[in-house]
């Protein structure tokens, strides 16, 4: 589709919470965006894709989400640019979290059967897969796809919907385990795939599933969480109330160090488990942090307007002194940053990130070239904006060599800065 016909179309939309169906108020806007993931090479196109990119609370379900979205095959398609595995740090996370799970909920089970939704290249499937389980992933990107099935993994190339739930049942019946990382705010089919998890699960199995946290966003303004993948940024308090919907509880949370701050929810059928006392505390917990008033995302507008105009600052300061400056990175999370604030390569005049897939590429909408930040015969900038803040220990800790030469990192969360002056 046109973009001008996308926009002219949305433009007409009355915009309805994908939970509760109730009217939805705009309370963050970010501007004209581009895919997150939506890297270009060049000869660059006239028709790269531009959305209008804001935001709507509804007090009732407790949902923060996009107003408007992309369509999920325009993001998810045989070219995905992100690679689960890239990060070894991700790679040790999954592995852990496998070993936990298992533990915990599949110990007596003979032959349990696990399914995974987004599973990318299979760097959590694959630890289910080694210790002799029977699974499935579920992966619509084709790229990612191949290599997950390359590792021997049983892979259906496709979105995870009520229909397919119902073929994975009827060929090999209901599964002890769901499991989802970082997929699941990217769904807006929200109640088709709760739907679908409730009928999939044996009676006394779980979904457990995490994503980026939206009282971190909130407390650390982590603006560039959001982009057009997250329809949505879930709470406890949201999805104990989307649970409720679908005849399923939420039994026990846990907060997750990951991308930046996440969350953890272990969800089963109504009255199957029983409920730790972690979901009643972080209820709380939300409420006095006023993750269900309306304001508090007013109040977040506003600090997030002032990030813009300090890092702007910054940059622009860096440049008058002639400095080399550079972003770490190529990720999703900052083209909504680049595109917001109006930072293209006459501030940040090179990214550099380990992803094959990307390197080369210019970044989506604002077009600064991407390189391998291996690659030798690049000079170090003097300082570097640090992209994959999320990552802040993995990177820092592999360039200690760049920190002791005295260059320099700035970051955005929870406030704009140096990190090691
Ligand atoms: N779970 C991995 C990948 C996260 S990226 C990790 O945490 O690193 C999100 C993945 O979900 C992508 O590979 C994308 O193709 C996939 N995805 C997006 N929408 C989906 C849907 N409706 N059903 C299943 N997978 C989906
Ligand atoms: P993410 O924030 O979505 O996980 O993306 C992180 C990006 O940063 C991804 O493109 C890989 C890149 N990256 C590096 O280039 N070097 C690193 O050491 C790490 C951890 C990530």
């Amino acid at each position: 589709m046109e973009n001008r016909e996308f926009l002219n179309k949305m433009q007409l939309k009355k915009f309805t919470c994908r939970v509760s169906g109730n009217p939805l108020e705009e309370v963050v806007n970010l501007g004209r965006q581009p895919l997150g993931n939506g890297f270009v090479e060049e000869p660059f196109g006239k028709n790269e894709f531009f959305y209008s990119m804001s935001c709507g609370f509804d007090s009732q379900s407790g949902m923060f989400q996009l107003l408007q979205q992309p369509e999920p095959s325009t993001m998810f398609h045989q070219n995905y640019a992100f690679l689960s595995s890239t990060s070894t740090s991700m790679v040790r996370h999954f592995s852990n979290v496998a070993t936990t799970l298992c533990e915990r909920y599949l110990g007596g089970n003979l032959d349990p059967l696990v399914v995974e939704i987004g599973c990318n290249d299979g760097v959590f499937l694959q630890n289910i897969a080694h210790r002799g389980y029977r699974h499935i992933g579920v992966e619509p990107s084709e790229n990612v796809a191949l290599i997950a099935k390359a590792k021997g993994l049983n892979i259906y190339n496709s979105f995870f919907s009520h229909d397919l739930a119902c073929e994975i049942k009827s060929s090999l019946g209901k599964c002890d385990l769901i499991y989802a990382a970082n997929v699941m705010c990217h769904i807006p089919e929200i109640n088709d795939v709760f739907r679908a998890v409730e009928s999939l699960i044996a009676d006394d199995g779980v979904f457990v599933f995490e994503d980026p946290y939206l009282g971190d966003v909130i407390e650390r303004n982590s603006y560039d969480q959001i982009y057009d993948e997250h329809v949505f940024l879930f709470s406890a308090i949201s999805i104990d109330y989307l649970c409720k919907q679908h005849g399923l509880e939420l039994i026990n949370l846990e907060k997750v160090w990951t991308h930046g701050g996440s969350m953890r929810y272990h969800i089963a059928k109504e009255g199957r488990h029983a409920k730790s006392e972690s979901v009643t505390i972080q209820v709380k917990t939300e409420l006095k942090l006023g993750l269900a008033r309306v304001d508090t995302y007013f109040e977040f507008a506003e600090r997030v307007k002032t990030s813009r105009l300090e890092l702007l600052s910054l940059l622009s300061c860096a440049r008058e002194q002639g400095k080399v400056v550079y972003a770490y990175g190529a990720t999703s999370k900052s083209t909504t940053i680049y595109n917001y604030c109006g930072i293209d390569s006459s501030l940040i005049s090179r990214i550099v990130d380990n992803t094959p897939t990307k390197i080369g590429k210019y970044s989506p909408g604002v077009h600064i070239p991407i390189s391998d930040r291996n690659d030798p015969s690049l000079a170090a900038p003097d300082l570097y904006f640090l992209a994959a803040w999320n990552h802040r220990e993995e990177i820092m800790s592999k360039e200690k060599n760049l920190l002791s030469r005295g260059v320099k990192f700035i970051t955005h969360v929870p406030r704009v800065g140096y990190i090691n002056d």
